[in-house]
Parts: structure tokens; C-alpha cells; sequence
């Protein structure tokens, strides 16, 4: 842990290939949703330990609706589960629990979870975790600038435009990482990743392990940011 000089204030994860992962052992997909649900734990365990402020995962995309309904349900009865059961674990360790993605339009058994879990731990100021679901990067700029129309507002700077995002209070992402090689956003924070790291790995979400994340890290701190300024010559 002491190479750790330069830690990220914001870690976003695209948690990729949980259905690879399942269908390599010959088992149903819902498995592999069942082992990368562990994963996150661990995710939050080493963020917390590390002073990572922000965490946040990549649950279901407004485009996952698409998928075979018994799969929909089964990723949702999972995150109603997954929810309940880490609610009591986040306040013990100060960590606020927060969603982004239209969750208004999510079936009101997951509604209610998300929202006992946001007011459970809102006092809590240690670390944030944020769930994105049912979210869209494009939808989340529609519903900003929508937002912002209803107000009134006729004229947006970049800063205004904050204010009217899920979270506004959310610093961009430092670092963002997808596994299990796919190498796109498909559809992740599009406006907060404007000068994000990227690091993708071959590795499917199930196997994402303590090590796994802690060489994501190490690479980050090997990356030199410079926001299009000249740093070095
Ligand atoms: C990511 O794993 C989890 C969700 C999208 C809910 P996938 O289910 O996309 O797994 P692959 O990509 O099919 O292997
Ligand atoms: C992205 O993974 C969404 C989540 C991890 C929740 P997908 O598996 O849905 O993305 P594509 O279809 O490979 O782009
Ligand atoms: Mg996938």
C-alpha cells in the first residue's frame, strides 16, 4: 500500500462479462450476476481502506431492458437483495449510498430499496458509492437540459449545466474501468468522462478481485494527465 501516492478522488467501473463468466462454467448468466455482486464488496473495501471518495458502478443500463426477461428480473430481485443486505454495512463505515439512472421508472420493489438505502445512509460522509440504474449518459444530458428548460434558464454555461445532473455534487471520474475487453463507454457518464483515465482489462467482472483493482490503480498512478497543457518537455 505504500506505492499509493497518487489516489484518485473518483473511480467509475463498467463491471463487464459477468454473462461470459457464467457461460464458461456451463451455468445459467444469473450466476455470473451472482459472483460479481461479491466483487463489489471488495471494490468497496479497498476504496474505503485507500481514501477513494467516490465509487461508482455500472449496474444496469436503460439498454439491459432489452435482455431476456427471466435475466431482468433475476439482476433486479439480485440488487433489491445486494441493497438490503449492505445498507447496515455502509452506515457501520460512514459510506453514503447513492443512485443515478431514471429511477423513477423502475418497479416500485427496487424503488422502495433504493430509496431506504439513500435515506438510510445520508449522513454518512466518508466515502460516496454510487449505483447507476436504469441510467443512460445520453438520457442523463436529455433530462439535465430538460430540467434546466423547466426552470426557465435560457443559457447554460458548463457549470450551470452541473448543477442539473443526477448527482451535481459528483466530481468527474479520475479513473474510469471496464473489464472483460470490451473497449467502449456504451453509453457510461459521457459528459463526466471528458478527461478521464481509461483502463480496460481482459479479465470478466467475476474475477475483478482485490489484486485486480489495486493493479488498476498502480497503472492510473503511472499515467500522466494533461487536460491538453504542455506538463513536461
Ligand atoms: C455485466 O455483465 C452486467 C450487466 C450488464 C448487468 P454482462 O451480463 O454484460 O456479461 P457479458 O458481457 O454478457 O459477458
Ligand atoms: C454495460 O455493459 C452496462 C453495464 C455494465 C451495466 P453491457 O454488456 O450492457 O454493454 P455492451 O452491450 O457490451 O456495450
Ligand atoms: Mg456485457
Amino acid at each position: 500500500m505504500e506505492n499509493l501516492y497518487k489516489i484518485p478522488e473518483h473511480v467509475a467501473v463498467i463491471m463487464d462479462g459477468n454473462g461470459r463468466w457464467a457461460r464458461r462454467r456451463g451455468l445459467p448468466r444469473v450466476y455470473g450476476h451472482r459472483e460479481g455482486a461479491k466483487r463489489v464488496e471488495e471494490l468497496i473495501e479497498v476504496s474505503r481502506d485507500i481514501g477513494i471518495k467516490w465509487l461508482s458502478v455500472f449496474a444496469f443500463s436503460t439498454e439491459n431492458w432489452g435482455r431476456p426477461k427471466e435475466e431482468v428480473d433475476a439482476i433486479m430481485s439480485l440488487l433489491v437483495e445486494y441493497i438490503n443486505k449492505k445498507v447496515p454495512y455502509l452506515i457501520e463505515n460512514n459510506i453514503r449510498l447513492r443512485f443515478m439512472g431514471r429511477i423513477e421508472q423502475l418497479p416500485d420493489m427496487i424503488k422502495r430499496s433504493v430509496e431506504e438505502g439513500e435515506k438510510a445512509t445520508q449522513h454518512c460522509d466518508g466515502m460516496n458509492f454510487v449505483v447507476a440504474l436504469n441510467y443512460s449518459g445520453k438520457a442523463e444530458i436529455i433530462d439535465a437540459v430538460n430540467k434546466a428548460l423547466k426552470s426557465g434558464i435560457t443559457e447554460l454555461s458548463e457549470e450551470d449545466f452541473r448543477r442539473f445532473l443526477y448527482i451535481p455534487e459528483m466530481p468527474d471520474p479520475d479513473l474510469l474501468i471496464r473489464t472483460s475487453g470490451e473497449e467502449r463507454i456504451s453509453n457510461f457518464m459521457l459528459w463526466q468522462t471528458a478527461y478521464t483515465e481509461f483502463y480496460f482489462t481482459e479479465t470478466l467482472w467475476p474475477d475483478f478481485d482485490r489484486d485486480e483493482f489495486l493493479r488498476a490503480l498502480y497503472e492510473y498512478q503511472s499515467r500522466e494527465r494533461r487536460f491538453g497543457k504542455v506538463l513536461s518537455i
